[in-house]
């Protein structure tokens, strides 16, 4: 594998999780194959769980690990090409990116939507770059459009826990006092698609998410009528994509919090969230702390989705 930024890369998914399982049962099994290579992991954005999973990872497959917060120490970096270079960005991502290639084997970036241009996100400037100049394999952390390691990792999950033969997944929109991008329901809505679930999306009106990720979903904008029968609710926000509202909070509504009164008209549902989560605006204390929460276990298996990417990378080396 030689690039990792969306479920196309991952190939079959039934492969992918049956691998992460076998990784699950032993996670040394394949300490030698990363003995002598070096994984370098560059962050433009903060992290707590993407930072430690990825480097676990890593570690497991007897791998080093070089942790860059571009932000933190480093030379602010300017990405537009033709830019004039007179203002504090002291220096390009065009030479950095072969320098911080030529000290390592496989890269990791983490580079957030802007939320100012629609275009320029979704064209992933950033993260297509460090493809195109790095000369390694490039896997994203969190990108503009796409969290697949993230997917990966909530795929991984809902397999551990599902108990019926296509389970109804709902992704609900829920309330954030913060513009936030679109990257993980668009990352989450292609992951399901591609497994063929039961897929629901549910949010409010203004609230819809690209065409090419909602795909074959059905779009409720009840959000009662869209966790009936659920078995499976993942809450997540995110900021408006559609012009001219790209990037803005249009409303936090909290009657759109996920809370115990909403999860009874479920079948008895898991609650999913990738975290950092706002408690009491996305999701009540009572729903998170239940018995039903898998966020912990879903954050653990972030570890395993950075593993099975990471193996991959480094048997194409
Ligand atoms: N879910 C997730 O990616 O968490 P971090 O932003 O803490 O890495």
């Amino acid at each position: 594998m030689r690039k990792f930024t969306d479920v196309t890369d991952i190939g079959s998914l039934r492969q992918a999780v049956d691998e992460a399982f076998e990784i699950k049962r032993d996670r040394f099994a394949h300490t030698d194959l990363g003995k002598n290579h070096t994984l370098l992991m560059i962050f433009f954005n903060s992290s707590l769980r993407t930072r430690l999973s990825t480097q676990k990872a890593a570690m497991n497959l007897g791998m080093n690990v070089i942790v860059l917060d571009v932000n933190q120490g480093a030379w602010k970096l300017e990405t537009e090409r033709g830019v004039i270079m007179d203002g504090d960005k002291a220096e390009h991502l065009l030479e950095a990116i072969p320098v911080m290639g030529s000290y390592c084997d496989i890269i990791g970036v983490r580079a957030f939507a802007g939320l100012k241009d629609r275009d320029e996100d979704y064209g992933e400037r950033v993260i297509s770059q460090f493809i195109r100049h790095s000369g390694r394999p490039v896997f994203s952390m969190e990108a503009a459009t796409r969290h697949p390691l993230q997917s990966f990792a909530d795929l991984i999950t809902i397999e551990e826990f599902n108990t019926v033969e296509r389970p109804k997944v709902v992704l609900t929109w829920a309330p954030h006092p913060k513009a936030l991008p679109q990257a993980v329901p668009n990352s989450f809505a292609e992951w399901m698609n591609a497994a063929d679930y039961d897929f629901v999306i549910t949010h409010p009106h203004g609230y819809e998410l690209a065409p090419e990720f909602v795909g074959n979903a059905t779009v409720e904008y009840d959000q009662r009528r869209a966790f009936e029968g659920a078995h499976f609710i993942y809450a997540k926000n995110w900021s408006a994509y559609n012009a001219p509202d790209y990037g803005k909070v249009l409303n936090t509504d909290r009657s759109w919090m996920v809370d115990e009164e909403k999860m009874r008209l479920t079948d008895n549902a898991f609650f999913m969230h990738c975290l950092p989560v706002r408690r009491n605006m996305i999701v009540s204390d009572a729903v998170i702390e239940s018995e039903r929460s898998l966020v912990i276990p879903q954050a653990a298996n972030r570890e395993i989705s950075a593993q099975v990417v990471l193996k991959r990378m480094l048997e194409s080396l």
